[in-house]
């Protein structure tokens, strides 16, 4: 068998190349004899937490993982309602739902800002919101209004700093506001991982209780029984494993210096996409006014197509080029499992069928994005049969 991954896109949405420092420090732990969460994860733990800036880091096995540890240590209950965008990926609802909680979907705020709007935030907070969750769309950071709207209510704040590892926003480092914060490192992530996650806060007692949780609620973890820390354990409250292991850990330390320079080639891919769709028409790049100074983590390439533009013959005529593009997210107020849900959507309505996420990785090559842009232009000026050309050139197309 191969050791690539074989794939017929000649531009994939995302690839991930680990350094070959990730790969020995993957095999060090490997040939050691100890896998599971042990000093490397502690290790990871504190590096991450003096990255973002937070006095505590508890590792656990994805971003998932990591929202269902905030709303347990946050003591989420059933019949709690917690208020979400509806323009996020579906965890933090399934993990609402899972905890006999009710997912309440609030708007974005329009076709320029993809993040939660504060003002539908407002309108969907009810006597039984026990916990807001806010994400940073593509690595953009929320509106600071929606942090403000959330602590005047007296409610607790999650950040889905998902996509958000090394972004920062007016109100800082993302993965600081929040009573909660959580990271994934999954295989498309800007650090990735394959899977795994963190969960990021200045306050003790939810570090804690999410450390014992992610370890089945246990007070001593095996890897301190293993060094004789520890003999015995007792369980207070039931929790889950959602452990982090050592292998991952281990590449992830060695990554995390990387991280700033991998943003930095994302965001120079990222202005480049901007200036060439700008002069695209039947499409437009949202958060164009966010300053840079705000330090995007540039997770996604979003773009928006024009109202009545046909997005699923553009994906196709891109596919036939052998690009691959993506919609973040289909709303989730329309998945079956959340339909009943309220939602106070009307812009995410509007915005539904017009999202269009474009290839975007730290090591596109030279003149891909160019080569995405024709291609685009090309399908939205409906010449989008594989002989066409780019209409800006026509000359960076694929042969
Ligand atoms: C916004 C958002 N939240 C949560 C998650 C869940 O993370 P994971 O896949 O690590 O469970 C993801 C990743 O897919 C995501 O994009």
């Amino acid at each position: 068998m191969s050791s690539e991954v074989e794939t017929a896109w000649r531009v994939p949405l995302s690839d991930v190349r680990l350094p070959a420092e990730a790969i020995a420090a993957a095999r060090e732990v490997l040939e050691g004899g100890w896998l599971s969460s042990g000093p490397r994860v502690a290790g990871f733990e504190e590096e991450v937490a003096a990255y973002v800036g937070t006095e505590h880091a508890v590792a656990c096995s994805s971003g998932t993982a990591a929202l269902e540890l905030a709303y347990a240590a946050l003591d989420v209950r059933p019949g709690d309602e917690i208020v979400m965008p509806s323009l996020t990926f579906v965890a933090g609802a399934n993990a609402a739902r899972l905890r006999g909680a009710e997912p309440v979907f609030a708007d974005v705020i329009g076709a320029d800002d993809l993040t939660i709007d504060p003002e539908s935030l407002e309108r969907c907070i009810t006597a039984r919101t026990k916990a807001v969750v806010i994400m940073h769309y593509g690595g953009y950071a929320c509106r600071p209004q929606a942090v403000a709207v959330a602590r005047e209510n007296g409610v607790a704040l999650i950040e889905d700093a998902a996509h958000a590892l090394g972004a920062g926003g007016e109100l800082g480092n993302c993965g600081t506001w929040a009573d909660a914060a959580c990271f994934s490192f999954f295989a498309n992530k800007n650090l990735p991982l394959g899977e795994g996650g963190m969960l990021t806060t200045n306050d003790p007692t939810v570090a804690e209780a999410a450390r014992r949780l992610r370890s089945h609620g246990m007070t001593s973890a095996t890897w301190e029984r293993h060094t004789g820390s520890a003999t015995s354990y007792d369980v207070p409250r039931s929790g889950f494993n959602m452990r982090l292991d050592e292998v991952r850990a281990a590449m992830g330390t060695v990554t995390l210096p990387q991280l700033d320079a991998a943003n930095a080639r994302r965001g120079e891919h990222a202005a480049r996409y901007r200036a060439l769709l700008d002069a695209v028409d039947g499409v437009a790049t949202p958060f164009a006014s966010r300053p840079e100074a705000e330090r995007p983590a540039h997770h996604l390439a979003p773009a928006v197509l024009d109202p009545g533009v046909d997005r699923a013959r553009v994906m196709e005529a891109l596919r036939a080029w052998g690009i691959q593009t993506s919609v973040h997210y289909p709303p989730t107020h329309r998945l079956s499992a959340h339909r009943a849900c309220r939602a106070d959507v009307a812009e995410t309505e509007a915005l539904a069928e017009r999202l269009l996420t474009l290839p975007l990785y730290p090591h596109l090559e030279p003149g891909r994005v160019e080569q995405v842009v024709d291609a685009l232009q090309a399908a939205l000026g409906g010449q989008d049969d594989r002989r066409g050309r780019g209409a800006s050139s026509g000359t960076r197309l694929f042969d």
